[in-house]
This record gives structure tokens, sequence and C-alpha cells, in this order.
């Protein structure tokens, strides 16, 4: 049989596209190389010829998207000599964070909002032995918090205002490209921050022909941290869609939002660091930002679950849902090719899961007549 070399994550394979060096110690779990998986009961349910696709980033080391930019900003932090990194999140990115720095034998300090983050990413801070402060504020507090603090501490920032974070997420982007052999025609994400879909829209714009030149000192979106200049791969873009949570979408009201809340815990937020790039993705691209209610997303997440096998946590359904919403009404027409990021794994947040099947569990006695029963009752 013959042998593949062993798969060592992101910076390993996309090496010449990445800001790093042939001596630099990279810090890595493995991340990357996730499942694109073609959906087939969804679309026939929902009666439209599209090739709609899910990249379930939720099989990452840490369960979400973020371990991405985490390989990165942890090795450039290492290898600058930073001693400890920082964040503020609303989960996933303090989950990756502390296994990173974990990784790397640096500390990481965490600010959660209190009472706002999913169960599952706030074990994953604690056991990877992060410091985690929990303030009584959002996420957008904690952001301005982390900000001032590393002005006057010798830590490193993580969150995705850090460049490097975007450079390891523009990886996905290559991925889906290498898998489909074109980008898709449209690309639809949760947007919290929008950092990850100005990062997919760095790696669309790097992999094809119609921006060659967009490597270049002057590119607003890579900083000049872009260390490709090679030629392209493919010829098409795709069209950048964003969906937030409806109590949650400063992006659909046009200005800054103080107080977001949604069910998707995940993009809790009111303050987008991303704001001007993000705008500039949907312009370049074509796109659209649009929202989605708690229920919408909900829906959708169980939806998936339950067609296609695949568990994604709540936020990341924003992109299913706004998506299916659009392939309905025609917004995106037939015969077109669509991915979906799932951004994080559905066992981040066992509570919503739950709380939303109830009636999913049968308790019965230990004795063969019950259980014949309920196998009868219940026969899809
Ligand atoms: N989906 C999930 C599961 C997330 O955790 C996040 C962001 C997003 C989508 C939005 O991505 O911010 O790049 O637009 N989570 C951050 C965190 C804020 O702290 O974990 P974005």
């Amino acid at each position: 049989m013959p042998f593949r070399p062993r798969y060592t994550g992101l910076i390993d394979k996309y090496r010449d596209r990445l800001p790093v060096h042939d001596d630099t110690r990279i810090i890595s779990l493995g991340e990357g190389n996730t499942p694109l998986i073609r959906l087939n009961n969804i679309p026939r349910e929902i009666g439209k010829e599209v090739d709609i696709y899910v990249k379930y980033e939720g099989l990452n080391p840490t369960g979400s998207f973020k371990d991405r930019g985490m390989t990165m900003a942890v090795t450039k932090a290492v290898e600058e000599g930073s001693r400890a990194v920082i964040c503020a999140s609303t989960g996933n990115t303090s989950a990756a964070a502390a296994a990173y720095a974990a990784r790397a034998g640096i500390t990481a300090f965490v600010l959660i909002p209190e009472g706002k983050i999913a169960m599952g990413k706030l074990a994953q801070a604690m056991m990877h032995g992060s410091v985690v402060l929990q303030i009584r504020g959002n996420f957008d507090a904690g952001m301005r918090l982390v900000k001032e603090v590393a002005a006057e501490a010798p830590v490193t920032i993580v969150n995705s205002i850090n460049p490097y974070r975007l450079q390891g997420q523009k990886t996905a982007a290559f991925e889906i490209i290498e898998e489909l052999g074109r980008a898709p025609d449209y690309h639809c994400l949760p947007v919290g921050n929008a950092g990850n879909i100005t990062a997919h829209w760095i790696g669309y714009c790097e992999y094809s022909a119609a921006s060659g030149d967009h490597v270049t000192e002057a590119c607003s979106f890579c900083k000049g941290h872009c260390t490709y200049a090679g030629g392209a791969i493919v010829g098409n873009r795709p069209k950048m869609v964003g969906y937030q949570a409806a109590g949650s979408a400063p992006f659909m009201r046009g200005h800054m939002v103080d107080d977001p809340d949604t069910v998707a815990t995940a993009i809790r937020i009111g303050h987008p660091q991303s704001w001007d790039q993000a705008w500039k993705v949907r312009e370049e691209s074509g796109g659209w930002f649009d929202e989605c209610s708690d229920e919408e997303i909900l829906a959708a997440q169980k939806l998936l679950a339950r067609k296609e096998g695949v568990f994604c946590e709540p936020a990341s359904a924003a992109s299913l849902a706004g998506a299916l919403r659009d392939i309905k009404s025609g917004k995106i027409p037939e015969g077109s090719s669509v991915v979906c990021t799932l951004t994080g794994n559905g066992l981040k947040d066992p509570d919503t899961a739950i709380a939303q099947s109830q009636g999913g569990v049968v308790t019965i006695d230990a004795a063969l007549e019950p259980v014949k029963a309920a196998i009868l009752g219940n026969m899809k």
C-alpha cells in the first residue's frame, strides 16, 4: 500500500503562501483539511437544483475555524518572543487560544462574557489551563479592555485584529478551490467580527486570476502579510454572503449595536472589529449581508443534524439558514454552487441542542416488550 505523507497542519501545507520562515517553530495541532460535505437531502427537500456544500470547520482540533488563525497567531507570537497571549472571546477564540498556548508552553489570558458562553467552550478554556477572566460585560467590552491592556502589558493579542489570524484563516478558501476545481458561485458565512469573511476573501483573491495584483503592500486586507506573488489558480471568485443574527446585526443596521443579543452566542457582537474590510468584501465580491432570526437559526441547525447527519453550533447554522432562504426565493439562482461555512461543532453548546430537542428521549422499563413497541412506533 502506498503511504501518503502525514498531514501536519495548514502552515506546513501552505508554507509558501504564509508569512513564516524556514526555521520558524510551528505551533500546530494538525488544523485545517476539514471535510467539504455535499448536501444530498436538503436540496431535494426544498426542490431546488443547487449544489450546496458545507465546509465543516467544527472538525478542527478545538472544534472551530479559529484553529486556522490560531496556529498562525501563536506561531508568530512565539517567534517574536512573546510569553503570553490574550483575547476577548464569545468562546471559540478562547478555546483555541488556550489550546495553542498550552501546546507552545506559554500563558493564555481569556476574557469572556459572564453567563454568555457555551459550556463546551468554557470547559476547553479551563481544561487547557488558560487564565479565564469572566467579565460583567459583553464581548465588545472585553475587546475594548484587551486592546487597552495589551498597550501596557507584555501580551500579544490573538483576536482577529492580529493580522496573522486572517492569514491562517484564508487557507479555508484554498482548500475549497482545490476540492471543487474552482471557487463556488456563493460563499455564505455567519458574521460576528467579520474577520472570517474577510479572511476567506483574501484566500479567494489570492487564488484567482481576477486579482493577480492583490498581493501587494498596498492591499488593505492583508496589510502586506500575504507573501505569495505567484500565478493564479482559478478564474472566478464567489459572491460573499454574510448572515448575522437579527438581534446582533450591525451590518444590517448600518451602525454599531450596543446591546446585541441572540441564542447564537458565538456571534453576539455589536461592534465588529473588521467593519471596513467586510463592507469592502461585500462590494468587491458583489455579495450581500442579511439577518436570520434565532428561530430560523435553530431550525437550520436541527434540519442539518436530522437530514444530513451534520451537527454544528447555532452560530454556524446562520450560514445555512440564510442560504436556504435565499435559494428558496431565487436570490441565489438554481444551477449555482454554494458553500456554507459551518464555523463550529455542535458539541460546543449541548445546552441549546438539548433544549430544542425535547421529546427526543423516551424513558422505558428495561424489558423487551417496551423496547419492541418503541421501535415499531418510531420507524422513519
Ligand atoms: N461562528 C462561530 C462559531 C464563531 O465562534 C464566530 C466568532 C463566528 C462565527 C464569527 O466569525 O467574528 O470572524 O465574523 N467567534 C469569536 C470568538 C468572536 O470569540 O470565538 P467572525
